[in-house]
């Protein structure tokens, strides 16, 4: 499990420096899409660089490093739980080579290892800070996430926000137990800006975009299969506001993962894009 943890933060490691290179030479065509880049320069480069410096390490300031290091404290006893739950599993079997398993309506019943489940699943801490950081920058009003799992991504959003002093977070968990846990650690940190709701994103997706809209940040890191990731991205972006970022995880998890992020990138609603640490990030035009 330890060996798992620190491959996957090596992993991330190794995507951050890459990214930290193309901050001192900035080359937006290894970066994002230079043909939008070109097409409109001045309007396309503002928030491309805002990017590009949340992508970068900012200087902490000492309450951001509070509430990070809170969340240190409950990724440290999630990694190093061995405690069993039974919960049901939504999520997409992987298959690099052929089609991806679709996941089941009702789920499959598991049971899983804390200490695991926190190794496989949750995004590594470069990632969070990443996220933190936009969130940050950004000041999104309105945030969602698909896949809350047990809060860690969410931490980093509320985090953020709750510095913000200002936005609020829906994440949406299928899982009763992961949901019960997530609650937990975000009350544990002391995070205020969030919501977290139990059932399938399919489900529960209309009722939010209708009644949240519009969205500045989303983050889809859950269900990974192509068409599913293609028809969130669908469902969702008439509710995203302008400039509003989308964040997908796993965009290297399989085959299908990769295409649908190619599909979105090139689709002419997104004006930037960019791949960083696994994670596709683009910019709504
Ligand atoms: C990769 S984990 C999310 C990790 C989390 N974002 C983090 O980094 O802390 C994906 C989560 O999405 C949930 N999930 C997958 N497909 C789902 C669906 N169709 N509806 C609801 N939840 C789903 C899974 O139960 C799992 O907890």
């Amino acid at each position: 499990m330890r060996i798992q943890m620190i491959r996957k933060e090596m992993i991330c490691r190794i995507c951050s420096v890459g990214n930290q290179k193309n901050r001192f030479t900035y080359r937006p065509h290894l970066l994002g899409d230079q043909k939008e880049l070109d097409r409109n320069p001045n309007e396309k480069l503002q928030p491309a660089e805002i990017l590009l410096n949340a992508v970068t390490h900012r200087q902490l300031s000492g309450g951001e490093n509070i509430l990070l290091q809170r969340i240190s404290d409950i990724r440290g006893e999630l990694s190093a739980s061995t405690t069993q739950i039974m919960m049901q599993d939504f999520g997409a079997k992987r298959n690099l080579f052929r089609k991806n398993k679709p996941a089941e309506k009702s789920g499959r019943i598991v049971t899983k290892i804390i200490g695991k489940m926190y190794a496989d699943s949750t995004i590594c801490e470069s990632q969070g800070r990443f996220i933190f950081n936009l969130v940050r920058e950004f000041q999104p009003a309105v945030c969602l996430e698909l896949g809350t799992c047990m809060g860690i991504s969410a931490a980093y959003v509320g985090a953020a926000l709750e510095l913000n002093q200002t936005g609020r977070l829906i994440s949406i968990e299928g899982s009763d137990s992961l949901s019960k846990i997530a609650r937990e650690n975000l009350l544990k940190i002391g995070l205020t800006r969030t919501t977290i709701l139990t059932g399938r994103f399919q489900d529960w997706l209309p009722q939010v975009l209708r009644e949240s809209a519009p969205f500045g940040f989303i983050f889809i890191d859950g269900h990974h299969e192509e068409q599913a990731t293609l028809n969130y991205f669908e469902e969702i972006i008439p509710y995203a506001g302008q400039k509003a970022i989308f964040l997908f995880d796993d965009i290297y998890w399989s085959f299908g993962m990769n295409r649908a992020w190619r599909k979105i990138r090139a689709d002419r609603r997104i004006g930037f894009s960019l791949n960083r640490s696994m994670m596709g990030i683009a910019l709504k035009a």
